[in-house]
């Protein structure tokens, strides 16, 4: 495993828009590992493939430390509530922003092994899940954001998830 390259907002990968996986690779099961090892190594909840580089339809998620979620070609197939709050981004480090999404979403998505999975994630989870899967369709937060982006403070660092 190794660490990647976090592309940071401005760069034209971010804004692209990502290809469906067809079949799972040695390759893309160690870009896989490497964008976990990544995302914790950033202290994220979230990272796409685009944010480091690759234009696939891939994202990591683990909102708790305890449940990495590999999501390959994933589609938000229910949405249902909302929440808003101050979301941040690995790709837009020190910096967040109010969004409304959902507050639970169902996401159909392929596993790390290309299996079929339906996964259902509220309040967090449904956030990131949100997050990423834009990501993958070449948007950010900040094309969502109700209010002013704004620096995060040292002392609220420890709350902010960012993905
Ligand atoms: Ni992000």
């Amino acid at each position: 495993m190794a660490l990647r390259t976090i592309r940071i907002a401005g760069d034209p990968v971010l804004t692209r828009k990502c290809r469906e996986v067809k079949e799972m690779t040695p390759r893309l099961k160690e870009l896989i590992d490497d964008m976990f090892e990544t995302m914790y190594e950033s202290s994220g909840v979230g990272l796409a493939a685009p944010q480091v580089g690759i234009l696939k339809r891939i994202c990591v998620i683990d909102t708790t430390g305890e449940n990495p979620l590999v999501l390959i070609n994933p589609v938000i197939t229910e949405r249902e509530g909302e929440q808003t709050g101050d979301e941040g981004c690995l790709s837009l480090p020190g910096k967040a922003a109010q969004v409304t999404r959902p507050m639970k979403v169902v996401v159909e998505a392929l596993d790390r092994d290309m299996n079929p999975v339906v996964l259902t994630g509220e309040e967090l989870l449904a956030r990131a899940m949100c997050h990423e899967i834009d990501h993958l369709d070449g948007h950010m937060y900040t094309e969502f954001a109700e209010g002013p982006v704004h620096d995060v403070t040292y002392e609220d660092e420890d709350e902010e998830e960012e993905e």
